[in-house]
């Protein structure tokens, strides 16, 4: 998990001191393929912070053994036992520079895998690649039913992949992508793998969403408790819980909120929480109730946790002061936003529906109102801003 600190290695410059490496590594991700922070919530298996869960082979064993050995961990009896009847797989399809990775589908197919259980997925989807330029390759991605009946023998990623969780993901490392666009082949092959803890701890206790697992379900249990059952909202739940998580591990491994670069992130994370929780009729102080529940479940696991605490709840309670003002002023201004809108579309019958950029921009600049949930807030009342105008008078600004 996390290929950086491995690039030299792949690029053949100096050796390695072990040829196979097992490693984990907090990963927060908030722009993935599908945007992960606005999945957040819809689903049983988005979240923004990760644990990936690595091994790493360095010059040493390639597809066959990693394929074989992934195979073995996930459906062996002495292993994790799962149902492979319950899992299936994705592989490269093809791209104008490189050759669809039957090698991979043939191994698959060796462990008894179905053709029908594999699917041939583009770039987007089964090629890794850390920037533009780097070491790069294909890769084959498995993934765990979470669908609420047994899968038909042909469901697969390409065809339900919304009741296919991603749990693991094999990286060939084989190429590097040249300044002019050229793939070079690696001088050794190479293999990183990451799964995802969260998600492979919901599939061994056969739960069907991650935020049922006991990472997140006690957070899940107290804010129901707190906004009650009539007010409980479970995607605002998800929500809450996932953010307010990744707030407490980045406040402890030393973010803090501001309006730029990942300071702009967690306060994006802290600010989405707290609106969740408006959602739910719930107006009190509550994010470091919240974000107390994880210090005091992951203190014993985690250092940075345990020995920053104190500053975790300050500068969530700090950004819980400043945002909960504005945000009652800013909901107000926004409502006398969309009832112009409303009062325009009586008058002229042409439904205008694009909240110009110096309006969006005045509800960020005056209330500190990240923009992001303007969108989200004004495609609820199916309205869209012109972000594009926006993120220019931003840039400008910053
Ligand atoms: N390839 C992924 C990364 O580099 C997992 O290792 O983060």
């Amino acid at each position: 998990s996390g290929m950086a600190q491995f690039k030299e290695y792949f690029l053949g410059n100096g050796t390695p001191k072990s040829p196979r490496i097992a490693d984990t590594q907090k990963c927060l991700r908030v722009s993935g393929k599908h945007n992960d922070l606005e999945d957040v919530g819809f689903d049983t298996y988005h979240h923004t912070m990760f644990e990936m869960l690595g091994n790493w082979s360095l010059w040493d064993y390639f597809k066959k053994e990693s394929i074989t050995w992934s195979y073995e961990l996930l459906t062996d009896p002495k292993w994790f036992w799962i149902n492979p009847k319950h899992l299936c797989v994705t592989v490269f399809e093809w791209d104008k520079d490189t050759p669809r990775d039957e090698e991979s589908a043939d191994i698959w197919k060796s462990l008894w895998m179905p053709a029908e259980k594999i699917s041939y997925l583009s770039a987007k989807d089964n090629w890794w690649a850390a920037w533009a330029t780097w070491p790069c390759g294909p890769d084959t991605e498995i993934f765990y039913w979470v669908g609420n009946w047994e899968p038909t023998p042909t469901s697969n990623v390409w065809n339900d992949e919304d009741n296919w969780m991603e749990i693991w993901n094999n990286v060939f490392m084989q190429f590097n992508r040249l300044e002019d666009g050229t793939l070079q082949p690696l001088p050794n092959k190479n293999v990183d793998t990451w799964m995802w803890l969260e998600r492979i701890t919901t599939t061994l206790n056969k739960k069907k969403s991650v935020y049922e697992t006991d990472v997140f379900a006690d957070v899940i249990e107290e804010i129901k408790n707190i906004v009650g059952e009539g007010n409980y909202l479970d995607k605002s739940a998800k929500i809450i819980a996932d953010h307010i998580r990744s707030a407490t591990h980045m406040i402890a491994d030393g973010v803090i909120p501001k309006n730029v670069d990942q300071w702009y992130i967690l306060r994006r994370l802290i600010r989405r929480a707290i609106r969740e929780f408006y959602k739910m009729w719930y107006e009190g102080k509550i994010i470091c109730k919240i974000s107390k529940i994880y210090i005091n479940k992951f203190s014993s696991i985690y250092d940075s946790i345990k020995n920053n605490s104190a500053k975790i709840l300050d500068e969530l309670s700090k950004e819980e002061d400043k945002f909960s003002k504005t945000l009652k002023d800013w909901i107000k201004e926004f409502e006398k936003l969309v009832k112009w809108f409303e009062i325009a579309f009586e008058r002229s019958w042409k439904k205008v529906t694009v909240i110009s950029w110096d309006k969006a921009f005045k509800l960020y600049d005056t209330y500190w109102f990240p923009i992001e949930m303007t969108s989200e807030l004004a495609k609820e009342k199916e309205l869209t801003v012109d972000t594009k105008g926006f993120n220019q008078a931003f840039q400008k600004h910053q």
